[in-house]
Parts: structure tokens; C-alpha cells; sequence
């Protein structure tokens, strides 16, 4: 059993830095493009025995040291009563879209059992084949929520920002729901068998630190000294965090997910060191050459060195177009120049 990356999460000491990368099992691999040649997306998300295949396929090509269960975090959206389809061309569409008091009580607190038993199944398979720790995850309550109200993906955020202004009220009871989701969701992904989880707040950045320590921290804090009671790391990923970092820094988190625009070193001085750090290549320096991605992995490395414990990542997830090559080098590289 490989538990580099649980102890790099945990600040311990480790001989080499682990790394994975978000959004691994995807298209970038041709193997995940055999298998999504044969079903839909959403298809493959609720066959545990498919989610189990695709999850493996990066372990196996690239070696990285952290396994993450494939699905999506709609999943959880889906299953508190909201009809979801993905698009080619558009992505996510959530028909009906949540922008009042009824739309909101109609929601349901999903039992995970019930609603999503595919997750958990996936998660039982996994575990009796990895030999790497296997990460469960979750949006976190904000990011959903935004899929929640604006019915898919958005630019500005309008639909979210005018009911968090205007109507606080109903945004609260929407945020309180989707934190409970958030909960029990992960809570039951623990008990199946993962080892640490992440939640994913994509979209948080695009709020004013302010608004964010106001209307969003309090759910997180929530969720995560929850989820927290069942003893397993949780990483705390927010994109385009420079400006929030002394707000996270405060959320409860062992493990905080950084995107690429901040400097590391600089993210760390935020966070302090009691705090261990992920990321934070910019995905697309895939696309470099050998020796210039091998720079910058070392630049990172590096930096990463200054705190509690670091776990290599990308700062956002792996694009489609990214070459198998680029990302066979990333691990390789991080493994090689950070060994102790
Ligand atoms: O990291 C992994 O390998 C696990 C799998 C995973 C997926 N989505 C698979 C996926 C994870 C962790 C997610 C999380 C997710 N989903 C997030 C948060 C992470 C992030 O990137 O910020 C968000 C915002 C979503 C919502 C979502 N899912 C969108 C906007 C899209 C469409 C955009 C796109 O890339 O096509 C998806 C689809 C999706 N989720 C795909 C995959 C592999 C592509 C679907 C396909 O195979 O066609």
C-alpha cells in the first residue's frame, strides 16, 4: 500500500512528494475515450463497475499516488430533485432552475443509500483493487449551489449574486439544504471506503472576499468540521483563491487546493504552517517542452518545501487537449526531483 500522499496530508514525512491530478480519468486519455465511445457520460457515472475501469486508468498509465473516484459533482444535485443532462456543446443543463422559496423547499436532503447507491459501489470495487489511497469528493455547497440557481454554467453569476443580495433569506435555507447534502454525501462515501475527500469550490473566486466571508465560509466551516468527525483528510479546493486565502486559511481544512495564478510560496505565507498545500501547476504547461515543464516542476517542488506538507496537483483540472506525454512527464518528474 502506497500512503504517501495520506501522509503528506497529514504533514508527515514522506520520500518523495505525491502527486495527482485533477480530473485525471478524462478525455485526454484514449482509454477513457474507448469507454465513453460505448456509453454517455451520466451512464458511466451510475455503472460502478465502469466508474471502477476509468477511475484505475490513470493509476495505471501515469502511476500517481492518489486515486480519484469518478463521477461528477451534479451527481448530488441531481439527487436533491433537479433533472440533469450534459450537452456536448453546452455541459451541464439543469432544467428548472432554483430562483425561489418553492424551488428551494421542493428540494430534498438526499439519503446517499437510497439515491446514489452507484457511488458507493464504486468506491467498494475500488478499494479491493487500489494499492493507492482512493480520494473521494463533493462540490462544495457554493459551487453547487451556483449549478443550483442559474441551471448550468454561467459567466457572471448573475442569478446567484442577485438572490444572495436580494434575497438572502431564500439563498440561506438553499445553502443550509445543499450544506446538508454536502454532509451526509461525503459521510457515506467515507463509510464505503474513502480515504480522504475533496470539495471542490470551483466557483467561489468569483466572489468579493467579503461577500465570500459573509455568505459562503459559515457553510464551509460547517460542512467540513463535520465531515472532519470521521477522521480522514479533506482537501479544501477553491479556484482563483489568491484573494481568499486569509479567509480559507479559517475554514477547517487540512489540505488547501491552490490554482496556478498565486505563487505557491506566496499562498503558503497566507496559510501558515499549520496548514499542508496542493497544487499548483498550471495545466496548461502540459503542453511544454520536457525540460521547461521539468523547470517549472522543480520551481514548485520547491516552494512546496515551506509547507506543513505539500501534495503536487495541477491548479485546475487536466484539459482534453492535454498530451498523455506531458502528463506521464508531470508525474515522473515529481517523483524523481522531490525524492528524499
Ligand atoms: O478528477 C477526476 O478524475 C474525477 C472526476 C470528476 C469529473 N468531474 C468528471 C467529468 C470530477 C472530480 C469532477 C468535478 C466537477 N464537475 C467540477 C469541479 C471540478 C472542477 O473542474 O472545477 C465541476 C465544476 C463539474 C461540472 C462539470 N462536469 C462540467 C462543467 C462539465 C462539462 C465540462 C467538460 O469538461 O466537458 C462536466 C463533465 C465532466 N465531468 C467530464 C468528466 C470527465 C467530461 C464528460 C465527458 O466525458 O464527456
Amino acid at each position: 500500500m502506497n500512503d504517501t500522499f495520506l501522509k503528506a496530508c497529514r504533514g508527515e514525512g514522506v520520500p518523495y512528494t505525491p502527486v495527482w491530478i485533477m480530473r485525471q480519468a478524462g478525455r485526454y486519455l484514449p482509454e477513457y475515450q474507448a469507454v465513453r465511445a460505448e456509453v454517455d457520460f451520466l451512464t458511466l457515472c451510475k455503472t460502478p463497475e465502469l466508474a471502477a475501469k476509468v477511475t484505475l486508468q490513470p493509476v495505471e498509465r501515469l502511476g500517481v499516488d492518489a486515486a480519484i473516484l469518478f463521477s461528477d459533482i451534479l451527481i448530488a444535485v441531481e439527487a436533491m430533485g433537479m433533472h440533469l443532462e450534459f450537452s456536448d456543446k453546452k455541459g451541464p443543463v439543469l432544467s428548472d432552475p432554483v430562483r425561489s422559496k418553492a424551488g428551494v423547499e421542493r428540494l430534498i436532503i438526499p439519503d446517499t443509500e437510497d439515491s446514489m447507491p452507484f457511488v458507493l459501489e464504486a468506491i467498494r470495487i475500488l478499494r479491493s483493487q487500489l494499492k493507492v489511497p482512493l480520494i473521494g469528493f463533493s462540490g462544495a455547497p457554493f459551487t453547487l449551489a451556483t449549478y443550483m440557481i442559474e441551471g448550468g454554467s454561467t459567466k457572471n453569476f448573475l442569478h446567484t449574486k442577485k438572490m444572495m443580495f436580494q434575497n438572502p433569506g431564500i439563498f440561506n435555507v438553499l445553502m443550509e439544504k445543499v450544506t446538508s447534502t454536502v454532509i451526509s454525501y461525503l459521510v457515506s462515501q467515507i463509510k464505503a471506503g474513502a480515504q480522504a475527500v475533496q470539495l471542490f469550490d470551483t466557483w467561489a473566486g468569483v466572489l468579493a472576499p467579503g461577500d465570500y466571508k459573509e455568505f459562503i465560509l459559515p457553510y464551509v466551516k460547517k460542512a467540513i468540521s463535520e465531515i472532519k468527525k470521521e477522521g480522514v483528510p479533506l482537501i479544501y479546493f477553491v479556484n482563483d483563491c489568491a484573494a481568499l486565502l486569509k479567509e480559507i486559511k479559517k475554514a477547517g481544512a487540512d489540505v488547501v487546493g491552490i490554482d496556478w495564478r498565486v505563487d505557491l510560496k506566496d499562498a503558503i505565507r497566507s496559510l501558515g504552517k499549520k496548514l499542508a498545500v496542493q497544487g499548483n501547476l498550471d495545466p496548461c504547461a502540459l503542453f511544454l517542452p520536457k525540460e521547461r515543464l521539468e523547470d517549472k516542476v522543480k520551481d514548485i517542488l520547491w516552494k512546496g518545501e515551506f509547507a506543513k506538507g505539500h501534495i503536487f496537483n495541477l491548479g485546475h483540472g487536466i484539459l482534453p487537449e492535454t498530451p498523455v506525454e506531458g502528463a506521464m512527464t508531470l508525474v515522473e518528474s515529481v517523483h524523481k526531483f522531490s525524492e528524499r
